[in-house]
């Protein structure tokens, strides 16, 4: 009798181990995604405290600003040693001094560098950078081909998507190609530039880089909410790891309960309401440190919508923090909101 596999009951993919990229060892085989505007080093440092995070990576850098140090690029390449190690995520297109500010981020630290094949937004497209790379392999590989050469005791690595639209799925060819003029890791997100983030992760096309690839690990990324959703997309695909972006802007406790799992080990029982609103005040008070009490106010009227999906019915909580003004506004806004819980 054949047996269906349970999709919710997937056993750990077998062989889970922690990656190597290139000289680059890490903990586990979970990456932090990058995603503008909400992975930055406070919730960089959120994610490795609570555990399980091999790699994270700065939001997408503009190689012009990383050579200038604008004030803005000088914000998204804020570190420490605790953020380690840390991947820093270049875009740009062939007439761009991408070689150049691979170098400067070397010179100044940088332990991989990561080249963005994968955004769609029009303002990075346009420039031929993002996922417009993905129109032009060959131009592409001969690009990044001149980025290994001048960073050679730097890992490179490339994000990309499965193709711009279904009639050019290049991912398969593109990385295969990638990996012959040496980059040392792809991360394939399982959507086409034109899904944007509509539909679910395409599990087949990210099955397909993996094969098309013979020795570099391949990173499959898209949709991870569960640990299970991580351990189905490595059994699904056979791809070395998993990159987890908005599931666990919700959730930052997901990468340590992600990564016991596909060790083989229990779930970790989900945090309690009084510990998730620890680790949300935690995540303000170290960007208050990091940026300052505007930059927090301003950032968390916005980021408590991800948190609140963990955290209903939380209206009122959400509710003070449409007009957040000051840390003590903050930390009495989940005070009330604890009560206001305790009294239901
Ligand atoms: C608001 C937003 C910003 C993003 N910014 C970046 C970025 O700077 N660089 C990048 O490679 N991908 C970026 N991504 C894509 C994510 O890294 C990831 O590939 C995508 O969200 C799918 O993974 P997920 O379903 O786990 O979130 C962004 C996604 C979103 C929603």
């Amino acid at each position: 009798m054949t047996t269906i596999p349970d999709p919710t009951r997937a056993a750990p993919a077998p062989g889970v181990s922690p990656l190597r990229i290139g000289s680059v060892q890490l903990a586990t085989n979970l990456l932090v995604a990058p995603i503008a505007g909400y992975t930055d080093l406070a919730y960089r440092l959120i994610a490795r405290r609570l555990g399980g995070v091999g790699l994270a990576c700065t939001d997408l850098l503009c190689p012009q600003g990383v050579l200038r140090q604008t004030a803005h690029t000088r914000i998204l390449m804020q570190t420490c040693e605790e953020d380690s190690p840390l991947c820093y995520q270049l875009f740009g297109a062939e007439n761009d001094p991408l070689v150049e500010a691979a170098r400067w981020c070397v010179d100044h630290g940088a332990r991989i560098i990561d080249i963005n094949m994968g955004c769609p937004a029009d303002k990075v497209t346009q420039r031929r950078g993002g996922s417009a790379l993905l129109c032009d392999p060959d131009g592409t590989v001969r690009m990044v081909e001149k980025i290994v050469a001048a960073i050679p005791n730097t890992p490179v690595t490339a994000k990309l998507r499965l193709g711009w639209d279904d009639q050019h799925i290049v991912a398969p060819y593109l990385a295969r190609r990638l990996e012959e003029v040496g980059v040392q890791l792809i991360t394939i997100h399982g959507r086409t530039t034109e899904m944007g983030f509509s539909g679910s992760a395409r599990l087949d096309g990210i099955a397909e880089v993996v094969s098309a690839v013979g020795r570099i690990p391949v990173v499959g990324n898209g949709d991870i909410r569960t640990p299970q959703d991580a351990a189905r997309m490595m059994q699904v695909t056979r791809c070395a790891g998993v990159m987890i972006g908005r599931g666990a802007l919700s959730a930052p406790w997901l990468y340590r309960d992600t990564w016991e799992h596909l060790s083989g080990r229990s779930i970790p029982t989900p945090p309690t309401l009084e510990e998730k609103c620890q680790i949300l005040r935690n995540h303000f008070d170290l960007h208050v440190q990091l940026r300052g009490e505007h930059s927090a106010a301003c950032e968390f009227r916005t980021r408590i919508s991800w948190y609140a999906k963990e955290m209903h019915p939380c209206r009122p909580l959400k509710d003070a923090l449409r007009q957040l003004d000051s840390a003590v506004r903050f930390h009495c806004a989940v005070d009330d909101f604890l009560r206001w819980r305790a009294s239901m």
